[in-house]
């Protein structure tokens, strides 16, 4: 792909926590595109790496203790990883945004809701108080906050829990940042709640043609909303592809676990093909390819060798000895 249509270009990220008990290798040399205006889902199970992948994308990790190497960290082109700590600062918030899983802790508890989105018009499109207001009450309008005007001289606590991730995402969107990360936004929410809240930043990113990376372990939130969707396991991507493809044929026994757990509508008898166990704790990680001791594929091959990611046609990529839905082979 030519760079000049890549928003985040990432290459080899890792992140080690070294500790008295030994080294945790969170993230093992990672690779990440994300095209201008695209959805890319970083998908996987709890403690695989994603929120360490993205807090470092926002070099937002504390250092030390993580220990954190990239080749490239480019967006729209330009080379993060040399930038000071003033010029991140300074991007956080107008050129990268992110939208926590916690509006609570989020947001400033003592100050109205709109007087934090109008800062933040103020701070960057250098509006005059009466003007940022007007802004703060469309934005909080177009994401479905009931009476804009009125809500706005609200304090975080007196709003419900969808309404405030609705806020967090106005404020994301306020700035009209080049990319947003999204961690778990919904997680905290029920599930009808979830859902609004998932359209809501879906429509948004679409209009606005945000780059979004949406990070989430679970694949029914991404099947609507992502073009993309990397999969990680233990620190590793072990499978990427367009959602279609990969929710049509998973390639990765891991992805097809992860699906295996999403009830399917057309799946009277309600099979779930769960995947035994859980992660590897990240000190003691097995040998050969992390997955195999969960693996109902796995192969003497797999208890010893790491197998490469290997691309399998243009927008695919698997790490596993013996991939799934191959035409032509694989071990089907
Ligand atoms: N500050 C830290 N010090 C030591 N280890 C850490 C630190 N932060 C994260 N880790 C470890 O790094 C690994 C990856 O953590 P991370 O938070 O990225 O997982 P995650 O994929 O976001 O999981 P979840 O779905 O639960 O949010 C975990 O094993 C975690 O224990
Ligand atoms: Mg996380």
């Amino acid at each position: 792909m030519n760079e000049s249509e890549l928003m985040l270009k990432l290459r080899n990220l890792k992140v080690i926590f070294p500790s008295g008990q030994g080294i945790i290798k969170a993230v093992e040399g990672i690779n990440l595109d994300i095209e201008k205006g695209k959805c890319v889902a970083l998908v996987g199970e709890s403690g695989c790496g994603k929120s360490v992948t993205s807090l470092a994308i926002m070099r937002l990790l504390n250092s030390p203790p993580a220990i954190v190497k990239v080749d490239e960290l480019k967006l729209d082109q330009e080379e993060l990883k040399d930038y000071s700590d003033g010029k991140m600062q300074e991007l956080r918030g107008r050129t990268l945004s992110m939208i926590f899983q916690d509006a609570m802790t989020a947001l400033n508890p003592v100050m109205t809701i709109g007087k934090q989105i109008d800062e933040i018009y103020i701070r960057h499109n250098h509006l005059s108080k009466k003007e940022a207001r007007a802004e703060t009450i469309r934005a909080l309008d177009l994401v479905g906050v009931p009476e804009a005007k009125s809500r706005a001289n609200s304090f975080p606590h007196q709003l419900s829990g969808g309404l405030r991730q609705r806020v967090l995402i106005a404020m994301a969107f306020a700035c009209m940042p080049k990319l947003i990360i999204a961690d778990e936004p919904t997680t905290a929410l029920d599930v009808t709640i979830q859902a609004q809240v998932l359209n809501v930043l879906s429509d948004m990113q679409k209009k606005h043609q945000v780059s979004l990376l949406l990070i989430t372990h679970d694949l029914s939130v991404v099947a609507n909303m992502a073009d993309t969707i990397y999969v990680m396991y233990s620190g590793k991507i072990v499978e990427k592809a367009d959602k279609r493809d990969l929710f049509l044929s998973p390639h990765h026994p891991y992805t097809e676990g992860l699906l295996g757990s999403v009830p399917k509508l057309s799946d009277t008898q309600h099979h779930f093909v769960q995947i035994p166990d859980s992660v590897p704790h990240p000190m003691f990680k097995p040998t050969g390819c992390y997955f195999h001791p969960r693996c109902r594929y796995k192969t003497k091959k797999c208890e010893e060798r790491m197998p490469p990611l290997v691309k399998i046609d243009e927008n695919c990529e698997v790490r596993c000895w013996h991939p799934l839905h191959i035409k032509g082979g694989g071990s089907q």
